[in-house]
């Protein structure tokens, strides 16, 4: 008999991640494959950090430090916020991943997400393993933060928030997010995942997660999106110090490399890199919108760096027709909405190459 491995484990739908260049000019015979799949920098890194991380290579024999002093003062210092309020993730995935370890308990604990959001909330809670409570978005895609609070029951242990959300772009704005929060129980966890909150901060009314702190709020952070770290696995939570006292004492002591550490001291200092980054993807979302919506379809208003448009029918075979015109996208059936598709903006020279794409296959889908 092999050994068995929990059910709870087997249950989990594997990871779908954007499909790699390399992989789709293998196999459909192209050269030119673009990716606006998973919602990276298409400006690179920050030139800083890559003569940071550079000047580190020579480095990484040593174990990196443990709690990563230099870049949780930096991001401190950043945000002005205390240091012992900071703890720096290998990715804030891996961040999702630890706050269901030290708040989940018995299995009839409830985490409570919107639906779709970002798929890793689920997985926390099958792992610990505890009930999953998924709450509908509303007919715009926004997070229904009236249902999500009329969600919460005594069991409940923590509500994963993404604002933007992830797959749908949309935010919750603040009005309805304190209204919200008058009705969540103080032993109730709020996490507050603002991986995309550089690209919403232009609304006036986005609620900057760090003015809601509270012993039961974490936000979460990442310099996956804006800062274009992704590949180098960088992430952070703020949250008050006992929560991350419990955190750092179940995270691996070297979670996060040395590498990561010094790229998240120079990227904070590139505002520049950051600024571009934010008015590359403004103008590309404006013009890949109007695009969309210049065949008819629905373009959701999206505040991160990709935008979700409803193409009114299966989004697979859409999907796997941008592949053959070489753009690689997100497919909503992959997302929990089967007939949307999620398309990360690129450069100005990828952002036309999509238009560009998107209007072949609906002109030969019109021949068809
Ligand atoms: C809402 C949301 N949270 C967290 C993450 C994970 O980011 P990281 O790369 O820091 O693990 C993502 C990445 O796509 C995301 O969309």
């Amino acid at each position: 008999m092999p050994p068995e491995i929990r059910p709870n484990v087997l249950g989990l739908r594997p990871y779908s991640p954007g499909r790699p260049i390399a992989d789709v000019q293998r196999e459909l015979g192209l050269r030119d494959v673009i990716k606006l799949a998973s919602n990276e920098n298409p400006l690179g890194p920050s030139p800083m950090a890559i003569e940071a991380m550079r000047d580190a290579l020579s480095q990484v024999h040593l174990y990196p430090d443990a709690i990563s002093s230099e870049a949780r003062g930096a991001i401190a210092s950043h945000l002005g916020v205390p240091e012992n309020q900071v703890l720096v993730g290998n990715g804030s995935e891996e961040l999702i991943a630890l706050i269901g370890e030290i708040f989940i308990q018995n299995e009839p604990d409830e985490v409570i997400a919107g639906d779709p959001s970002f798929a890793r909330y689920e997985t926390a809670a099958a792992v610990a393993p505890c009930r999953f409570v998924p709450v509908p978005l509303d007919d715009d895609l926004c997070i229904d933060l009236e249902a999500v609070s009329q969600a919460i029951t005594p069991h409940t242990k923590i509500i994963f928030l993404a604002n933007p959300n992830n797959p749908t772009g949309t935010i919750y704005r603040k009005a309805a997010f304190e209204a919200f929060m008058a009705k969540v129980p103080d032993r109730v966890v709020v996490v507050l995942d603002e991986a995309y909150c550089e690209f919403a901060k232009e609304d006036p009314f986005y609620p900057n997660g760090l003015d809601y702190l509270r012993p039961n709020v974490i936000v979460l952070r990442t310099f996956s999106k804006s800062h274009g770290l992704a590949g180098i696995r960088a992430g952070f939570m703020v949250a008050a110090p006992e929560i991350i006292d419990a955190i750092a004492r179940v995270q691996a002591p070297f979670a996060v490399n040395n590498l990561a550490q010094v790229a998240i001291v120079a990227a904070l200092q590139d505002d520049e890199h950051l600024e571009r980054t934010i008015a590359v993807n403004s103008a590309g979302r404006a013009k890949m919108k109007q695009a969309m919506e210049s065949h008819g379809f629905r373009v959701y208003e999206s505040f991160a760096n990709f935008i979700l448009v409803d193409v009114r029918e299966p989004a697979q075979p859409v999907f796997e027709a941008l592949l053959r015109e070489g753009v690689i996208v997100r497919g909503g059936h992959v997302l929990g909405l089967p007939t949307c598709l999620r398309v990360s903006i690129g450069t100005d020279t990828e952002v036309d190459r999509f238009v560009e794409a998107f209007r072949a296959v609906m002109e030969a889908k019109v021949k068809s």
